[in-house]
Parts: structure tokens; C-alpha cells; sequence
């Protein structure tokens, strides 16, 4: 072939850089002083041995921020059972991050609130697993949760820091959205999500257990909407409903390797926090790999994102650019195939088994104990 020839050969167009992320949720330690039985987390926890030490997390923060990660929700387990998490904390302000203190608020006294404060945390998410001591007690195995949390959440705003509460909700506090929307005025929340469990990790486990019934879940969808409306310019309110009852798929993540990303406690970065289900995927770890090259060339951010790797019937499908074949993992623990299309979908054949399970689940008037988290702070 000529040199013009080849010069004007056509050129197969290489696929669009993906843009940055945005945020990375960093999941410092899975140790915890709650049992939830709700956790997402893995049935397999990262033992305090396995910890990523304080240089490299300090690292992993400078390189998300080079990378042009604008907010970092510093997570767990309970991210505050870290001894250095207030030097981790300074260090991801003074390169220029967003921090987000994900929290269950237990063990967390005024003095280390300050020195949080101080070292540049911007804004604090609570858990909250009930309305009351009894039912926070009942989901989170803890005794006495519900105190030390209301405490805390007043610390907070007496401080001046924005605080969002964060309810799951499940079977066995659905009854108290309506007095969990009056607590988050009452403590002074700026924001409640509301949102509805999502079965991977211990949930799985447990999701005869937490399987809420369609009418407490539709009931629930008119308790917030109406809450929403009369406490405009007080609480903002967001809810993730059950996806087992919807016709389409949740968006999940914003996209595979789109907008955000975690790093697990061992340093295994994750194109999603559940991710790790997804067991023939190659994850890699920040001991080895840049954040950047993880993200933009790492073989578990290039396995789902886009729409290339889609089976029917997503990839002819008009809605795939909207909610990217919905949730992997959730097609994985429900089909065996990660790129399956998510169950839930309306599309897929097993659409209707997956609405007809959760009715069943749900129905059981007695489904049997729940089975509780075992990994405390140490
Ligand atoms: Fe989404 Fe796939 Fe269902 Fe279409 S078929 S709505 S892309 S999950
Ligand atoms: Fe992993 Fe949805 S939780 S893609």
C-alpha cells in the first residue's frame, strides 16, 4: 500500500475518554459498632489487617482530587473507628475535597466531632434505623443507639455543620416513615433520604426478613410526597423506592464507571460499592494502579461501561442510554449473569417472578428472625 493510501485509510474511531468522576466514596473500615441487618456491605469483611495505612489513603485523596473528584463521602463500617480519620479528614480538605462523614454517630463524643470540624469535614450523613430505641435497637443490634444518635445529631447542628439523615427502609421500619420525616425537623436536618434496601451483601441474606408489602410501600410513596409538600423551605426529602416492584430499572451509580467510584478498605477500587459481588471481574488495587489509569483503562470500569457489552433486549432497547441495563450486581444475584438485563425490568422475562417473589416474601406473616452483622469496632 502506498504511503497516501495509507495516510488515508479510514480510521477505526476509538471510543470516547469517559469523563472524570465526580465522587468516591471511600469505605475506610468495615468495622462497626452496629449489627444492621440491612448492611450492603460484603458477606466477606476486610479485616483491620488489611487496612490501607494513613500515607496511602492520603494519597488515594490527592490523586481523586487530581483526577477531578469533587466529592469524597468518607464511609465504612464507621469511618470514625479509624484512629487517624481526623488527619484524613485534614488532609482530603487541604487538597481540595468535599467531605462527607458518613456515620452511625455511635462512639463519636463532642471532642472528636470538633476536631472533625475543625480539620475541614463540610457535611455529616447519619444513619438512622428507627424513630425509636426499640426499633433502632431491633434493626441495628445495638442497645441504647437511639440516645447516643439523637445526641449527636443535635451536636451537629448546634454546630453550625449540614446534617442529612439516612433511613433505610425495609419490613421492619416501614410503619415509622412518617415519624422519622417529624424527627428529622425535630433534630434540625437539612435533608432525609429515605431509601429502600437494596439486596446485595447481608441484605441478601436477610431479604425474606426486610421485604416490605407493595401497599406499605405505595403508602410510604404518599407519606412523602405529602411530607414533601408541607415542609418545602425545611426538609428536603429524597426516597429510593423498592425496584423490586417497579417497572424499570434504577439508573445505578449514574452509570458503570460514570460518575463515581469506591475504594473498600483493603484498597480495591470499585466501579460501584457493591461491586465486588461480581466475582470474575479484575479489580485493582491503589497499591498497584493510579486512580487515574483505574479508572479510565482498569478491566472492571471497561467490562460495563457504555452500552457495548448489552444482550438483548437493552442493547435495541430506547431506554438504555437512561438507566444503562439497570443494576449489575442486582442482575448477577438474580440471574448469574452480570450483564444480563436487570430483572426488574419490565423487558426482561423474569419480570414477573421477581414482583411475584417480593409479594411472597412479603407475605409471610412470620418470616423468622434476622440475621445480624457480626464485625464490631476494635
Ligand atoms: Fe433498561 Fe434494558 Fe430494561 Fe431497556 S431493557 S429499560 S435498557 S433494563
Ligand atoms: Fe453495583 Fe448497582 S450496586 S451496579
Amino acid at each position: 500500500m502506498s504511503q497516501t493510501l495509507l495516510e488515508n485509510r479510514p480510521v477505526a474511531a476509538a471510543p470516547p475518554r469517559p469523563q472524570p468522576p465526580l465522587g468516591l466514596l471511600a469505605e475506610v473500615t468495615h468495622r462497626c459498632p452496629l449489627r444492621c441487618t440491612y448492611c450492603s456491605n460484603p458477606l466477606q469483611l476486610d479485616p483491620k489487617s488489611s487496612e490501607l495505612d494513613t500515607d496511602t489513603w492520603k494519597r488515594v485523596f490527592s490523586e481523586a482530587a487530581e483526577l477531578g473528584v469533587i466529592h469524597l463521602h468518607m464511609s465504612g463500617g464507621e469511618p470514625t473507628a479509624r484512629r487517624d480519620i481526623v488527619e484524613l479528614t485534614r488532609h482530603a480538605a487541604e487538597v481540595g475535597l468535599y467531605i462527607n462523614l458518613i456515620t452511625s454517630g455511635i462512639g463519636v463524643d463532642d471532642a472528636k466531632l470538633d476536631a472533625l470540624i475543625e480539620a475541614g469535614c463540610d457535611h455529616i450523613q447519619l444513619s438512622m434505623q428507627g424513630a425509636d430505641e426499640a426499633i433502632t435497637q431491633r434493626v441495628g443490634g445495638y442497645r441504647g443507639g437511639y440516645e447516643k444518635k439523637q445526641a449527636f445529631a443535635r451536636a451537629v447542628v448546634e454546630r453550625g455543620v449540614p446534617l442529612t439523615l439516612n433511613a433505610v427502609i425495609h419490613r421492619m421500619n416501614i410503619h415509622q416513615v412518617p415519624e422519622m420525616i417529624e424527627k428529622a425537623v425535630e433534630f434540625g436536618a437539612k435533608r432525609l433520604e429515605i431509601a429502600h434496601t437494596q439486596y446485595y451483601g447481608w441484605a441478601l441474606k436477610n431479604r425474606a426478613q426486610l421485604m416490605p408489602a407493595r401497599e406499605d410501600v405505595d403508602r410510604t410513596i404518599e407519606e412523602v410526597e405529602t411530607a414533601r409538600e408541607r415542609l418545602k423551605g425545611t426538609l428536603v426529602i429524597d426516597a429510593v423506592f423498592p425496584d423490586y416492584y417497579a417497572r424499570y430499572p434504577k439508573l445505578c451509580n449514574g452509570g458503570w464507571g460514570t460518575r463515581t467510584f469506591s475504594v473498600t478498605p483493603a484498597g480495591k477500587v470499585l466501579p460501584c460499592h457493591a461491586a465486588e459481588t461480581i466475582r470474575h471481574l479484575d479489580f485493582w488495587n491503589v497499591r498497584d494502579h493510579s486512580l487515574a489509569d483505574t479508572w479510565y483503562d482498569g478491566p472492571a470500569f471497561t467490562a460495563y461501561r457504555g452500552t457495548s457489552w448489552m444482550q438483548e433486549p437493552c442493547l435495541s432497547c430506547e431506554r438504555k442510554h437512561l438507566d444503562f441495563g439497570g443494576c449489575r450486581c442486582q442482575a448477577l444475584a438474580l440471574t448469574g449473569d452480570a450483564a444480563a438485563t436487570d430483572p426488574v425490568c419490565v423487558k426482561s422475562p423474569l419480570h414477573e417472578s421477581i414482583g411475584a417473589m417480593a409479594t411472597t416474601e412479603s407475605a409471610v406473616a412470620e418470616p423468622g428472625a434476622a440475621t445480624y452483622r457480626g464485625f464490631r469496632a476494635g
